[in-house]
């Protein structure tokens, strides 16, 4: 049944709710997982400050337009560009772009977020604990390359996430991030003040803080703007479907300020949570993905109630990744229980069928299909780069074009202060920012990186 227009739409309740509903779509494995790995393998600080300067000169415009479209359209991604953009321009294909990042990023992030889930209870099993790399690397491999574990710990997250999300917007999503983020913060202090508090910690912390500018290379940038789009959950509807659900009164560049900065909070939180205690125990800084689940259980092991630690650490990693996937989801569930006027349920159990499916090639990407590339990358890889690298990038670039050239200013002005009752000094540099610097800045890092021109 479609939604008729005597209902109510779910939305968001309270501020905090939104708060908690969008930092909870920022903050995931991406800043546990893969901002500790990039900035390691990628120059330490300069990598930190150039990810940082596209944190704010392109997250944080992309953002602010992205929920601002969302709050005036009221209605799914595709609906929304429909609904705003001029007859017979085609904006909407913008959106159902981010449908399909949704389902690459969902593929690949819904196999980490299964090896977390798998970690909590491997934990508490005590099976992956040991202070040899080599054993717990031999623990991990065990996982990635068997099959059947892969997927039925892939599925059991996807599950877990549809249940969540049948429960509706303010039911469900708004409930559940409520309650786990405030949590999230208390286990990042908790594992935070751990790690610096061993020995030899400081040299963690140099190797976070001191640049290494000779790392720096038009690939390092993109993968720096990259991670700034995968962080901030922009530039593929996310922010927009999720902008729809808030209220008139809620303050969007505060509130895209607020998350963004939290978010920063949480990457350094989980850098220096991470690297001191690495370097503690003389191990590798730079170990790629693997970082997470090798060199960390290894660490726990070194420590005093490590084992208590390691558990807490894999239920704050769930954490993190559960409010970012439920926001993944929301992207193709709302478009086709609103757009297309399927039940919710229905919408999700089709969305989470097709994504068993597809995110299949990334949890087997280390057993049945390896070997398995596509210009020379797994399915994992590739997923990973065309979502963060291509479609998040272009979708920002074509958002910032259609408010800045098509939508104007008056309309900035009008949806950004609340139809008049916020006074904004930021309106006239914003709109500049989003009319010229943030997509050409966007275009010609991305251009670079690809070694386009
Ligand atoms: N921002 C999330 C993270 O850093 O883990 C990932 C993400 C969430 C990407 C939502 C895209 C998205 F729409």
């Amino acid at each position: 049944m479609s939604m008729t227009s005597t209902q109510v739409r779910d939305g968001f309740t309270s501020k905090f709710g939104v708060l908690a509903a969008t930092l909870g779509s920022a903050v995931g494995l991406g800043n546990i997982w893969k901002f500790p790995y990039l900035t390691g393998e990628n120059g330490g600080a300069s990598f930190l400050l150039v990810y940082l300067i596209a944190t704010l000169l392109v997250g944080l415009p992309v953002m602010i337009t992205e929920m601002m479209l969302g709050r005036r359209g009221k209605a799914d991604a595709v609906s929304t560009l429909i609904k705003l953009a001029p007859k017979g321009q085609a904006w909407w294909l913008v959106a159902l772009m981010g449908v399909g990042a949704a389902f690459l990023i969902m593929s690949f992030y819904s196999e980490v977020a299964a090896w977390v889930f798998a970690y909590i209870f491997k934990g508490i099993g005590g099976t992956i604990l040991s202070t040899d790399p080599a054993v717990t690397g031999a623990a991990f491999n065990a996982l990635i390359k068997d099959p059947l574990q892969s997927l039925l710990w892939q599925w059991l997250v996807l599950a877990l996430m549809g249940g969540i999300l049948l429960m509706g917007v303010s039911r469900g999503i708004e409930a559940v991030t409520k309650k786990l983020m405030p949590l999230l913060f208390i286990l990042l202090l908790v594992i935070g003040a751990r790690s610096l508090t061993l020995p030899g910690a400081r040299e963690g912390l140099i190797f976070l803080f001191s640049p290494d500018f000779s790392k720096l290379s038009a690939g390092v940038v993109l993968t720096a703007m990259g991670l700034a789009f995968f962080k901030l959950s922009i530039g593929m509807g996310c922010m927009m479907t999720y902008g729809s659900y808030f209220r008139d009164d809620q303050h969007i560049p505060a509130t895209a300020c607020r998350v963004m900065c939290a978010d920063l909070f949480v990457s350094m939180l989980a850098g220096i949570a991470i690297f001191p205690a690495v370097f503690a125990f003389g191990f590798e800084p730079s170990a790629g993905p693997a970082l997470l689940f090798i060199t960390i259980p290894a660490v726990f092991a070194s420590i005093p109630f490590g084992q208590v630690f390691m558990v807490l650490f894999f239920v704050l990693s769930a954490i993190a990744a559960t409010g970012a996937m439920l926001s993944i989801l929301e992207v193709p569930v709302s478009v086709l229980s609103e757009r297309f006027g399927l039940s919710r349920p229905r919408a999700t159990l089709i969305n989470l069928l097709l994504l068993a499916l597809i995110g299949s090639s990334c949890a087997l990407s280390n057993s049945t299909l390896a070997g398995v590339t596509v210009a020379g990358k797994s399915f994992f890889d590739l997923f990973d780069f065309i979502s963060s690298n291509v479609l998040m990038p272009l979708g920002g670039i074509l958002l910032c074009l259609f408010v800045g050239w098509v939508w104007g200013f008056e309309r900035m002005k009008e949806a950004l202060t609340n139809g008049g009752t916020l006074h904004l000094r930021i309106l006239k540099p914003l709109f500049f920012v989003v009319r010229y610097v943030s997509p050409l800045l966007i275009l010609i890092v991305m251009l670079k990186g690809l070694g386009l021109f």
